[in-house]
């Protein structure tokens, strides 16, 4: 055995025991922590996702049992996504402006079920466009900014009318937050949150999640041309400070693991809340993984919760929101 250099510091010590592991833990996890992201289904069934194992889509008549679930489980904030009949979707996504539409519909049922969970909502286009893109799209395909932040911002408004408490702009379009702050600020929403998808990356880690509002075989080509280059770190910065600048509350990066210098970036230069949004690419690995025996699912699993927290993260988007919660309180 060898005697360690400085045989008066041992690393070792204070990692011994559990109580004293406890003791001296920099980072904590609680449920207070987890945003829940639930996939609304059209029809009555519930609609298992085949690329997420263990998730599913909810019809609305279910959507106020998850959130008292949530309640229950202590998650503070669910998120929905809709998927939207595909004869509902259009060239102009002018269903996204339907005020009883399948968000709005699912909002009211989660409010009327649990007003103490907070509610947050998804705006960005691609789960009503016929397209599968985030916006209004010219003849060349390109995804025209003004002209979709137009009808991001009427989005926005019916979001807040139906109840929601954040939204969340997803669509990545340049002047969306400044332009929602101020349509919120004119129609009496000056207490309604926004949640910027700030450094969204255009990412392989999407998969799951298209498949699961439907868009996975309607889109044409990619969004490179308004998402993020996954090499870019400085952009991100400067997509934050514009966010932040234009009215946001809280700022996400997107997806979560594989950008984590960026999350720790963004906490240390903003001191803003910053939130990861753990994906549904980011799921189904750590799920494929298990199942593969590679590894323990809730180990694993709980060992990426707190690596977000310890870079900074205020809170985590993730799938695994209610196994997390049990595992937390069990
Ligand atoms: C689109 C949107 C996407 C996700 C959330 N909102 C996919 C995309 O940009 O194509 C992905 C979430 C996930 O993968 O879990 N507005």
């Amino acid at each position: 055995m060898s005697t360690p250099a400085f045989p008066d510091i041992r690393m070792r010590r204070t990692r011994v025991a559990p109580w004293s592991r406890r003791l001296v833990a920099e980072t904590t996890l609680s449920a207070a922590d987890l945003i829940w992201p639930l996939f609304v289904a059209s029809g009555d069934a519930v609609e298992p996702i085949a690329s997420l194992p263990g998730v599913s889509r909810w019809p609305v008549a279910q959507i106020g049992d998850r959130a008292r679930e949530a309640r229950d489980l202590g998650i503070p904030l669910i998120a929905l996504f809709p998927n939207t009949p595909g004869d509902l979707r259009s060239i102009d996504a002018g269903e996204a402006l339907n005020p009883d539409n399948l968000i709005c519909c699912a909002v009211r049922a989660a409010k009327d079920a649990a007003p103490d969970v907070g509610v947050m909502t998804d705006v960005a286009l691609d789960p009503y466009t016929a397209h599968g893109h985030d916006g209004i799209i010219d003849a060349a395909d390109c995804v025209l900014n003004d002209e979709t932040v137009e009808v991001l911002t009427r989005q926005a408004i019916v979001q807040a009318d139906a109840g929601a408490d954040i939204i969340a702009p997803s669509d990545m379009m340049d002047g969306r937050i400044a332009a929602i702050r101020k349509a919120l600020e004119g129609s009496g929403h000056c207490d309604i949150q926004i949640m910027a998808y700030a450094a969204k990356y255009a990412s392989a880690f999407y998969g799951p999640f298209r498949d699961a509002v439907g868009s996975r075989g309607l889109l044409k080509g990619d969004k490179k041309g308004y998402q993020m280059d996954p090499a870019n770190a400085l952009e991100a910065l400067r997509e934050v400070a514009l966010d932040i600048a234009e009215g946001a509350d809280h700022v996400m990066v997107k997806p979560g693991l594989p950008y984590l210098d960026i999350i720790h970036r963004v906490h240390e230069r903003f001191g803003m809340p910053v939130f990861a949004y753990q994906v549904s690419g980011e799921y189904a690995m750590i799920e494929a993984a298990a199942a593969a025996g590679a590894g323990d699912r809730d180990a694993l699993l709980m060992e990426t919760l707190i690596a977000f927290k310890r870079a900074g993260c205020s809170g985590v988007l993730t799938y695994h929101a209610p196994v997390a919660a049990r595992i937390l309180t069990s």
